[in-house]
């Protein structure tokens, strides 16, 4: 439909009725300007079973406090010590792998950026509890597309087996969580980790305090759910292009050969690694992890010259902007000089936007950049992968855009 109407269209799906927005300014619009007449989609409502009312899904004046709240966590000396966890286990990664073994990739990528999310939320001197929690999560999730059906509301209430091990998993997440959160408070003590973050932050602005524990419990549940999946796909689908791209993954190497030598990667590499900054802004690209960005219109609004009747859903696709021949040459060449070559102040900021754009932008963005360059300088410093053949490769659109059928990878040293 893009191809045949690229700014604006509209589309009946069961009851519903959907514009979408493929025109950069007209994203601009819904996400920028004219945000305050929109309300996050369904999906992330009633995400809320799990989430309660953390960043994603929360709205309005609660937002933007929380955000005001949770921001600190992510200012630049904060980061710093994040990158040492990432790099860390990012390299406890490479090193579990040997030589001509076959593994799943997108399997390894998923249990390494939670690992980090767990890791950076929670604390390093915590790796018990970080494990726990991570082992909890992944059951949590497991069951938390149930959540997110139709009626989801009323299905989670019946005493179905898998709604009884979706409800069992969360309290038990929850009881490490609140458990954490009591300790912290107890001591008094800033680890240096997110939760401390959450734990000390205080709203001066509106003279409200801090966050109280049900608000915290919220917050580090969101901020471990929105971390990992999304880098972890970005990251799979990054390895699936270097496979497919001799050129750049030689380009790649050779970068990462002459900034580290043989050293791990660290925080102040980042500037250096450009070119493993594009590969990891074009996968991005080609694949973006949150593929489909949802609002519903809380009144009546005029849209590129159209009127949107209250309660519609407008959706944009940063999968079919990005591919938009209007704005990428040869869109569906994987190119990372495409984001080297220093192009970015030109280019109108939502035909590239991986991470949304205004009020709501992602608030990890900067983690994920930092994690994503540093994991692909990590393992790309030791091994080649190179993608197993005869897998049809091919991508899934759930809430967030992952490889079908897992993407098995063959590891090749790179060391002598
Ligand atoms: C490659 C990785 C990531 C991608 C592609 C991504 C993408 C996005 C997008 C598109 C949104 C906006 C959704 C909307 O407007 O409806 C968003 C929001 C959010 N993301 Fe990310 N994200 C990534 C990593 C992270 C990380 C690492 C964290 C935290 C550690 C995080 C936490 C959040 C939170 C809390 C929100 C809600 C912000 C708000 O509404 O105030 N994300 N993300």
């Amino acid at each position: 439909m893009a191809e045949q109407y690229p700014d604006l269209c509209y589309f009946r799906l069961g009851n519903q009725d959907l514009y979408f927005v493929n025109h950069p300014d007209l994203i601009k619009e819904v996400l920028v300007n004219q945000q305050p007449n929109f309300l996050k989609s369904r999906i992330l409502q009633r995400s809320k079973i799990l989430l309660g009312e953390g960043l994603l899904t929360s709205e309005g004046e609660h937002h933007l406090r929380q955000r005001r709240l949770v921001q600190p966590a992510f200012h630049r000396d904060r980061l710093t010590g994040y990158g040492a966890s990432m790099s860390q286990l990012a390299t406890r990664t490479a090193c579990s792998w040997t030589q001509g073994e076959t593994r799943d990739m997108h399997q390894e990528m998923a249990r390494m950026t939670l690992a980090i999310v767990a890791r950076t939320l929670f604390s390093a001197d915590v790796d018990a509890d970080a494990d726990a929690i991570g082992e909890s999560m992944a059951a949590v999730l497991g069951l938390f597309q149930l959540a997110l059906l139709p009626f989801s509301d009323l299905l989670v209430k019946l005493p179905l087996p898998a709604t009884k091990r979706f409800q069992k998993a969360k309290s038990q997440l929850d009881g490490i969580i609140y458990r954490l959160i009591e300790e912290r408070r107890a001591s008094g003590l800033d680890t240096g980790d997110l939760l401390s973050m959450l734990i000390l932050a205080q709203d001066e602005e509106a003279g409200t305090g801090g966050m109280t524990d049900k608000q915290v419990r919220d917050e580090a549940l969101t901020l471990f759910l929105a971390g990992h999946e999304t880098t972890a796909n970005a990251l799979t689908w990054a390895w699936y292009l270097l496979s497919q791209n001799p050129t750049a993954e030689a380009a790649f190497h050779d970068e990462i050969d002459s900034v580290l030598g043989a050293r791990e990667p660290q925080f102040d590499d980042l500037p250096q690694l450009r070119y493993t900054r594009g590969v990891f802004a074009e996968s991005m690209r080609l694949f973006p992890p949150a593929w489909a960005i949802g609002r519903m219109t809380t009144r009546e609004i005029s849209l590129g010259g159209y009127r949107v009747p209250k309660n519609n859903i407008v959706l944009m696709s940063p999968y079919i902007t990005h591919r938009d021949p209007r704005y990428w040459p040869e869109p569906l060449e994987f190119r990372p000089q495409r984001f080297v070559a220093d192009k970015e102040a030109e280019r109108n900021k939502f035909v590239y936007y991986p991470f949304g754009g205004g009020s709501r932008i992602c608030i990890g963005e900067r983690f994920a950049w930092m994690e994503g360059v540093l994991a692909l300088a990590a393992i790309g410093r030791r091994w080649r992968l190179q993608l197993v053949p005869g897998q049809t490769i091919e991508p899934l659109a759930q809430i967030t855009l992952r490889p079908k059928s897992g993407m098995k990878m063959r590891i090749e040293s790179r060391v002598p």
